[in-house]
């Protein structure tokens, strides 16, 4: 086992500080150390993109990706919201967009 490491990430906008080892993913990050579930493992090796996450507008693989390999910079997830009309839209994309409560 590999001694944590600290990680500072900005994930959607809040500051996020995690004792990790070096190797965990940005998606592992997310999902098991943050809670954000929205970016789903699906393969786990960079093939179905179920895992898409934007490091400072960019796309990334975020199972391709490690955590510490983003520490500084800005991650925006998919952050699944339910809508009063029951659509599902991505509450950070819209943020990315300038919109704040409808999908294009
Ligand atoms: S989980 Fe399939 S590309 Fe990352």
């Amino acid at each position: 086992m590999t001694k944590p490491i600290p990680v500072k990430l900005e994930i959607n906008g809040k500051r996020h500080e995690l004792l990790i080892e070096p190797r965990v993913t940005l998606l592992d990050a997310l999902r098991e150390h943050v809670g954000l579930t929205g970016s789903k493992k699906g393969c786990d090796q960079g093939q179905c993109g179920a895992c898409t996450v934007h490091v400072d507008g960019e796309r990334v693989l975020s199972c391709l990706t490690l955590a510490a390999q983003v520490e500084g910079r800005a991650v925006t997830t998919t952050t699944m919201t339910k809508t009063k009309g029951g659509v599902v839209w991505n509450a950070s994309v819209a943020r990315m967009r300038g919109s704040s409560s409808s999908p294009p």
